[in-house]
C-alpha cells in the first residue's frame, strides 16, 4: 500500500510513546500523577451548556447557514474581540470553526503555496511545523534565547525573514512556555513585520489565561498595518474549559477568510450547530467563571514553577499565562545517564511515576512541558516525586 506523500512526510509525535506508556500504567492501577495534559481541568460552566441544551431541544439541529458560521456567532466574536481585544472586525470578517487547530489549518490551506516559507518560533505548538509542511510551507524554525524566556527580539526576527517568508507565527502566551509578550513587545516584533508583505497568524488561543496583571495585546490591535496583514485565531477550548465542544474562530481580511469559508464548505460543512449557541451564551454571557479559572490557573502557575526552580539543574522562566511550565532540565541528563527530553520522561515516568510531555515535541529537546491544569493536591504530590526522585 502506498500513502499519499503528504501523510508520508507528517512526523510521528514525539509525545505519543511516553503518553500511551502512562495510560497503559495507569490502565494495570499503578498510581501515575500527569503533568501532560493541554485542556482544563474544570468543566464547562453550567450557563453555556444549558444554552446548547436549549438550542438542541428547540430544533437546532440542521446544517449551521452559512458553513461559515451563524450570523449571530460571527456577531458574537466581532462584540468580544472589540470589548476585550480592541479590534473592530466586522462579521464578514470572521469564520466559525471546528476548534482553533481547524481555524490555523483553513488559514494555512488558504495562503501557503508549495515552497513558501512559515516562521514559526520555538518553543512552538507542536502542530504548527506539520499543518505548514501538510499544505507544502517550508516551515522555517527560529530560536529564541533563555535569557529573554525564547521570546524574539525584533533583530533575530529581521534576520530570519527572506522574500520566500509567508506567513510568521505568532504565539502569545505560549504553549509550550507559559510566557506572554508584553504590549511593548508585541508592538516591537510588528515594526519589523509591518515592514514585509506577509501574513502574521496570530493565534490567541490563551488570551484570557495571563497572570499578574500582565496586559495582553492582540498583535492586529498595534497598527493599521498589521490589522490587515492579521489572522487572529482564537477558541473557546481553553478559556471557558470546551476542548469537547471544537468551537473555534479566526478573523482577518474578508477575502482570506471567504478563502477560509469556501474551504470549510468542503471540508466540514461548519461547526456544529447547537454549539454555536454554546458560543455565543460563552462570549456574551457572565465571564465570572473565566476569571475564577484564571485565578486558580495563575495561583498554580506560581507553585509549579517555585517548586521547580528550586530543583537542581533545573531552570524555568516564569510562566505569565496559559497553564503550562516548560523547565530547562538538560543540567540533570548527564547524572541522570539520559541524552534527550524522551529518555528523560521515560525514564520520570517509570522511576518516579510522573507523566510529562517531553520538549522534542515542541522543538527544545532541553526541556519537558509540565502541565498545571490538576489539582494542587496533585501538584503538590507530583512536585515531592520529582524532587525526590532527583535528589536520590
Ligand atoms: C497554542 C494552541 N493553539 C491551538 C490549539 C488548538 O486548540 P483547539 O483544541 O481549539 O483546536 C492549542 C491546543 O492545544 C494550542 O495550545
Amino acid at each position: 500500500m502506498k500513502l499519499a506523500q503528504r501523510v508520508r512526510i507528517l512526523a510521528e509525535s514525539a509525545t505519543l510513546a511516553v503518553s500511551a506508556k502512562a495510560a497503559r500504567m495507569k490502565s494495570e492501577g499503578i498510581d501515575v500523577i500527569s503533568f501532560g495534559a493541554g485542556e482544563p481541568d474544570f468543566d464547562t460552566p453550567e450557563p453555556i451548556k444549558q444554552a446548547a441544551v436549549t438550542a438542541l431541544l428547540d430544533g437546532q439541529t440542521k446544517y449551521g447557514k452559512p458553513a461559515s458560521g451563524l450570523p449571530a456567532a460571527k456577531r458574537a466574536v466581532c462584540e468580544k474581540l472589540a470589548r476585550e481585544n480592541r479590534l473592530r472586525y466586522t462579521p464578514n470578517q470572521v469564520i466559525i470553526t471546528s476548534g482553533g487547530k481547524m481555524a490555523i489549518n483553513l488559514a494555512m490551506q488558504a495562503l501557503i503555496d508549495p515552497g513558501d516559507e512559515v516562521v514559526i518560533p520555538a518553543p512552538y505548538w507542536v502542530s504548527y511545523p506539520e499543518i505548514a509542511k501538510l499544505v507544502g510551507g517550508v516551515p522555517i524554525v527560529v530560536m529564541g534565547t533563555e535569557e529573554r524566556d525564547y521570546k524574539l527580539t525584533p533583530g533575530e526576527l529581521h534576520r530570519v525573514l527572506t522574500p520566500r517568508t509567508k506567513m510568521f507565527v505568532h504565539t502569545s502566551p505560549s504553549n509550550p512556555s507559559g510566557v506572554t509578550y508584553s504590549p511593548d513587545e508585541t508592538r516591537a516584533l510588528g515594526e519589523v513585520l509591518q515592514e514585509h508583505d506577509l501574513f502574521v497568524l496570530s493565534d490567541e488561543i490563551y488570551d484570557r489565561l495571563v497572570f499578574d496583571g500582565q496586559a495582553f495585546e492582540s498583535y492586529a490591535a498595534i497598527g493599521e498595518r498589521a490589522f490587515a496583514q492579521t489572522i487572529t485565531i482564537n477558541a473557546l477550548s481553553k478559556s471557558y474549559a470546551m476542548t469537547g465542544w471544537r468551537l473555534g474562530y479566526a478573523a482577518g481580511p474578508a477575502e482570506v477568510i471567504n478563502a477560509m469559508a469556501k474551504l470549510q464548505s468542503q471540508f466540514t460543512s461548519g461547526t456544529v450547530t447547537f454549539n454555536q449557541y454554546a458560543l455565543i451564551e460563552a462570549l456574551t454571557g457572565d465571564q465570572q467563571p473565566v476569571e475564577a479559572m484564571r485565578r486558580e490557573f495563575q495561583r498554580r502557575a506560581y507553585f509549579m514553577h517555585q517548586r521547580l526552580a528550586a530543583l537542581p539543574g533545573v531552570r524555568c522562566p516564569k510562566p505569565t499565562g496559559a497553564f503550562y511550565c516548560f523547565p530547562n532540565v538538560s543540567g540533570t541528563y548527564a547524572r541522570l545517564g539520559v541524552s534527550g527530553s524522551i529518555e528523560f520522561s521515560d525514564l520520570l515516568l517509570e522511576e518516579a511515576r510522573v507523566a510529562v510531555v517531553p520538549g522534542i515535541a515542541f522543538g527544545m529537546d532541553g526541556h519537558v512541558r509540565m502541565s498545571f491544569a490538576a489539582g494542587m493536591e496533585e501538584l503538590r504530590a507530583g512536585l515531592d516525586r520529582i524532587e525526590k526522585w532527583l535528589a536520590r
